[in-house]
């Protein structure tokens, strides 16, 4: 029988992680992108609908103030129906705020201490009772191996997290992590678009293929750059992702560079940030979408050359 392309699939992230849909969609943006509550709600309910389950977040997210849009998600996910969702927030980033006095600089922290308050704020932020999955948002350069892993294996163990990950953490520092906690590390959320192809050869998604995890790709299409830039590299690359676009039947550029992260076999699970529908169902039909082995590298060798050296 063949695939659906309109159907999106469910991945599991790591043999012992979450099982998630195989889109999921962000929250970083909702503030500009939705009104009120009311229409916030009308989009969960629609993304639930398509088949979109995941929802991330983040306790940073949120202008003036960080910690708005988790609240403000929390209640529209209230009245669209907690258990047809899993959620994904994040812990560590500490920003200047008039909710943080004591924030003198931004920086980031994993101490158990912040670990704790994080997760508690957000449970009481979203309004839930367990945390699908938490990650670790940046890197904390200080962090202690011992105490952090230590805080999330408790904070698992009380029932307020389900699943850990990292999100723009080294290997190195990914394996650090893991050596000591008692948990898998299921994720690592990553930027990876046809504008940032790091993660192809720093060694970031073979990590994720060696370790079997399945990473989650943040700004998959630059967010928005890659449609927006008047820079003449990016709009070249924007004409030969439209072209792509155009050979599988997809709606365009945006939609192409989903598909060229999708082929990557690391299998990692785009979140999309568009607030429209008809994007993210040409995101979800991208994500089924297979480039033949040529048209991926043409993509690659647009963005940067020095990768045939
Ligand atoms: N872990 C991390 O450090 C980290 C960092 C950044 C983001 N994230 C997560 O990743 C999610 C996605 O990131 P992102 O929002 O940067 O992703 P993105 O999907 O690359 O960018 C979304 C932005 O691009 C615009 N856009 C999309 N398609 C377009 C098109 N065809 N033409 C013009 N504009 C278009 C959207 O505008 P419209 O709404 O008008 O479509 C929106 O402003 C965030 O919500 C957040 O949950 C995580």
């Amino acid at each position: 029988m063949s695939k659906d392309v309109n159907a999106v699939s469910r991945v599991r992230m790591h043999r012992n992680g979450p099982e998630l849909s195989g889109v999921i969609w962000g929250s970083m943006r909702m503030q500009s992108q939705f009104s009120s509550l009311g229409q916030l709600t009308e989009h969960l309910n629609w993304l639930h609908e398509q088949g979109i389950t995941t929802l991330d977040t983040a306790s940073v997210y949120g202008h003036p103030d960080p910690f708005s849009v988790e609240e403000e998600l929390g209640e529209a996910i209230a009245r669209a129906g907690r258990d047809k969702f899993e959620i994904v927030t994040k812990c560590g980033i500490q920003r200047i705020s008039r909710l943080r006095p004591e924030n003198r600089v931004r920086h980031f922290d994993f101490s158990a201490k912040e670990i704790r308050n994080s997760t508690e704020r957000s449970l009481r932020k979203l309004g839930i009772d367990e945390i699908d999955l938490m990650l670790l948002h940046r890197p904390d350069y200080l962090m202690d191996p011992d105490e952090t892993a230590g805080a999330l294996d408790a904070l698992i163990a009380e029932g307020k997290i389900r699943h850990v990950g990292v999100s723009n953490l080294s290997v190195s520092r990914i394996d650090l992590i893991a050596s000591r906690l008692k948990a898998p590390v299921t994720t690592n959320q990553i930027e990876f678009s046809p504008l940032h192809l790091d993660p192809i050869s720093d060694g970031t998604l073979d990590h994720a293929l060696r370790e079997g995890y399945k990473p989650m790709i943040w700004s998959p299409v630059g967010g928005g750059r890659l449609l927006k830039s008047d820079d003449e590299q990016i709009a070249a690359l924007r004409s030969l992702l439209a072209e792509t676009a155009q050979t599988y039947g997809l709606a365009g550029p945006a939609e192409a560079a989903i598909a060229f992260i999708a082929r990557h076999p690391a299998g990692g699970v785009p979140i999309v940030g568009s607030g429209k529908r008809d994007r993210i169902a040409g995101a979800i039909k991208a994500a089924n979408t297979e480039l033949d082995r040529q048209d991926w590298y043409a993509i690659v060798a647009k963005t940067n050359p020095s990768l045939f050296l």
